[in-house]
């Protein structure tokens, strides 16, 4: 459990958390591109995705909670010998969104991974055309790496990703 100070918390994401998010999977607008799901996510999949992730060490799928109500879910993955996490999906449901949610979550969680893990870098990919994410992250003080252009392919269109990271000595926001 990490404590994001406020009212947000994270834990394990539970079996039980995964009927909330494949609804709120299914809720997102054609073009939104959120960790490595394509929309729709049939929900025999996520749940494949979850079991392989509690069956491997790497990936960490995490609830995210809003004083106690479950809120969204993020995860991420650990590469220890390089002492680097990557971010994959970040999601808030709708009526928690423009509250803090997302900033709280992500800055306790980069506390963590920076403090009591000892990571050296952060890292994540986001679709260009999601400036409110991109937002999100510069605002915890990611910076722009690259940019890999018309690196996938969704509803008919080719589209760049961004590249961003933050590591350990990096200023804080
Ligand atoms: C992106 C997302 C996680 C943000 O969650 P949130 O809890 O609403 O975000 P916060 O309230 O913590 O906002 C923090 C910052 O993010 C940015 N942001 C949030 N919502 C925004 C919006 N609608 N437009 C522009 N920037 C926005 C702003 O920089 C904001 O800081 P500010 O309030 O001081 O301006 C949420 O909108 C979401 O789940 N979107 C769908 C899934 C997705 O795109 N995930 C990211 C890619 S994996």
């Amino acid at each position: 459990m990490i404590d994001c100070g406020g009212r947000v918390k994270l834990r394990a994401l539970e079996r039980g958390d995964l009927e909330a998010v494949a609804g709120w999977l299914e809720q997102q607008p054609d073009g939104v591109f959120v960790g490595n799901h394509e929309f729709p996510v049939p929900r025999g999949k996520l749940e494949r995705w979850y079991e392989a992730a509690l069956a491997g060490e790497q990936e960490h799928p995490m609830a995210i909670e809003h004083q106690g109500a479950l809120a969204g879910y993020l995860t991420f993955r650990v590469d220890w010998r390089h002492r680097e996490a990557q971010l994959g999906a970040v999601l808030v449901a709708e009526a928690y969104r423009g509250r803090g949610v997302a900033q709280a979550a992500l800055g306790g969680l980069l506390g963590a991974l920076f403090g009591r893990w000892e990571l050296n870098r952060v890292s994540l990919a986001v679709h260009a055309a999601n400036q409110t994410a991109a937002n999100l992250y510069r605002k915890l003080g990611m910076k722009e790496e690259g940019r890999l252009r018309r690196k996938f392919h969704l509803d008919g269109h080719w589209h760049d990703l961004l590249i961003l990271a933050r590591l350990a000595d990096d200023p804080p926001p």
